[in-house]
């Protein structure tokens, strides 16, 4: 592994800002768009049960049908590719098996070897009613977001993550519900207009001292 020094680190995530203005004229290349997507794959989430899926939009009608609904926010429909981070709206029993059937496909063992591990998955999805079952999804689909906004930066594309959307019209839109999906959060992403003040702004930032304990 080739890693990166913590200056090139800092750079990049000094470098990244929420994107406002994007060039409509920059694509992102297939290459990186692949890596973008594989950098979702590989996100980790809780037990490794990945309640999520994410929706690469590149088609400007469904984005144009998308911005009245994200507060008519242009990175919608200026940004290269505009990803929705959907959440699943339930985890039974047989997405766990499935879940399991796959770790078999990849690492081998049996369902038999894995029963403890597929009893404490149960216990814990079982734990929670349909509400929090969903919240602690959307939460991981969080987890999705920090890993595409800082992968994005460290290939040296702009990124816009974007709260200020009507997830009931997009799930619409987008047909999710009969998907099992839910629409969580959004990011866009491109390149960012020369116009686009907000890049030459400092960080707003509390003090390190009151964000972190050394102990
Ligand atoms: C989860 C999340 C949702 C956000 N939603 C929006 C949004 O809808 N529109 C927008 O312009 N910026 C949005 N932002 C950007 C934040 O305002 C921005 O990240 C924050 O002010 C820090 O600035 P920086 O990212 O440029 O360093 C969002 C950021 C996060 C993390």
């Amino acid at each position: 592994m080739s890693e990166i020094s913590p200056s090139n680190l800092l750079e990049q995530l000094q470098w990244r800002y929420a994107t406002k203005a994007f060039d409509p004229s920059q694509i992102i290349s297939d290459e990186q768009i692949a890596a973008i997507e594989q950098s979702l794959v590989l996100t980790p989430s809780s037990f490794g049960l990945q309640p999520w899926h994410f929706l690469v939009i590149s088609s400007q009608e469904i984005r144009q049908q998308l911005l009245p609904n994200s507060w008519n926010q242009r990175q919608v429909v200026d940004c290269s590719h505009f990803v929705v981070l959907a959440a699943k709206t339930s985890m039974a029993e047989a997405d766990i098996d499935r879940f399991l059937e796959r770790q078999i496909a990849v690492r081998g063992g049996s369902m038999q070897e894995l029963s403890a591990y597929r009893d404490m998955m149960l216990g814990f999805t079982s734990s929670m009613d349909a509400d929090k079952l969903l919240q602690w999804a959307k939460l991981q689909t969080y987890i999705a977001l920090g890993q595409l906004m800082t992968s994005a930066a460290l290939l040296g594309i702009d990124g816009c993550p974007m709260e200020g959307i009507d997830p009931v019209a997009y799930d619409k839109i987008l047909d999710l519900p009969s998907k099992g999906l839910t629409t969580s959060v959004a990011c866009a992403l491109g390149y960012r207009s020369k116009e686009d003040a907000y890049a030459a702004v400092a960080k707003v930032r509390f003090e390190k001292s009151e964000l972190i304990t050394t102990q």
